[in-house]
């Protein structure tokens, strides 16, 4: 899509400040003058309270990529006023949605660098947890690392290698996502001065930002492509393992083969309990299980 073209809007949808247009990719405009000054305070606790944790427990890239955007804690940011930072930095777009797409249609995002974001934020009630990607998850955690060409360059491979999933099978789908929830979303990274987090699911999140890294209870174990693609995850609780890269060239260059014969050999094996350790695992920590349930592997 030509970026200085306005996307062609093709209905309206019903949020509770209103109509907004909805364009021909699902997305939506931010109505930032909508916020109020509850959503803004929202933002603002949130954003001083993972700010004053995530030094020298967030990775280098993320909090020097956060800073460089020019987030701050005072107003929620303007997808606009970010989207030109980006466009220089890597040519990412965030694009705004009501919530959750449909998995092709996130892929079709990915693949052509724009990351869907929620436009809303959630309630001051719900500052803890929120079971759905609000803006706070969306902005604060995911669109930081858009700024590092690495990182960057990998999510585009992942959404084209998503739509290629989505053409072979529900299980090679469930493998990628799989890969998704354990980088993007739950990733730690081994810095020269220690492990550090990149996953967007940990940083916007106090508790698993304290617990990824200094709790006794989870696995912390070195990346492995198919060991990864193979792991259950929990949906409900803490991870019970978070996987270590070493750097995201390595996560660019584990993921850069054709995945096609990998799915094909996945199909063969059995899927991995979250909590499960491997006697081929490269083991950072073996997790105590402290405070595991049995069931509820997703
Ligand atoms: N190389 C993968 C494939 O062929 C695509 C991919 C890249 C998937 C990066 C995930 C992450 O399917
Ligand atoms: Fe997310």
């Amino acid at each position: 899509m030509n970026s200085n073209q306005a996307p062609r809007r093709v209905e309206n949808v019903q949020t509770d400040r209103g109509s907004l247009p909805v364009y021909a990719t699902g997305t939506v405009e931010q109505p930032w003058d909508s916020y109020s000054e509850s959503d803004h305070d929202v933002w603002r606790q949130l954003y001083q309270r993972q700010r004053e944790i995530l030094p020298g427990r967030a990775s280098d890239a993320f909090l020097r990529a956060q800073d460089t955007m020019g987030m701050t804690p005072d107003r929620i940011p303007r997808f606009s006023d970010l989207n030109r930072v980006l466009a220089d930095a890597t040519g990412w777009q965030i694009v705004g949605v009501e919530g959750l797409l449909p998995e092709l249609v996130f892929f079709d995002h990915l693949a052509n660098r724009r990351f869907p974001v929620s436009w809303w934020i959630r309630r001051p009630d719900q500052i803890d947890y929120i079971e759905e990607p609000d803006l706070f998850h969306d902005l604060f955690g995911h669109v930081p690392l858009l700024m590092d060409p690495m990182f960057a360059d990998y999510l585009v491979a992942y959404g084209k290698g998503g739509v290629k999933a989505h053409g072979i099978g529900p299980e090679a789908l469930m493998q990628l996502a799989r890969l998704y929830w354990y980088t993007v979303e739950f990733g730690l990274i081994r810095q020269p001065d220690g492990l550090r987090i990149y996953g967007a699911g940990i940083v916007s999140s106090k508790g698993e930002s304290i617990h990824s890294l200094e709790s006794a209870a989870p696995n912390r174990i070195g990346f492995d492509l198919e060991r990864v693609m193979r792991t259950r995850y929990r949906i409900d609780s803490y991870q019970q393992t978070y996987f270590v890269i070493d750097s995201y060239e390595e996560l660019i260059e584990a993921t850069l083969p054709d995945f096609t014969p990998i799915y094909e050999r996945l199909l063969e094996q059995e899927a991995i309990p979250a909590g499960s350790v491997l006697e081929s695992d490269n083991v950072f920590q073996r997790g105590s299980g402290e405070g595991w349930s049995v069931d509820g592997d997703v």
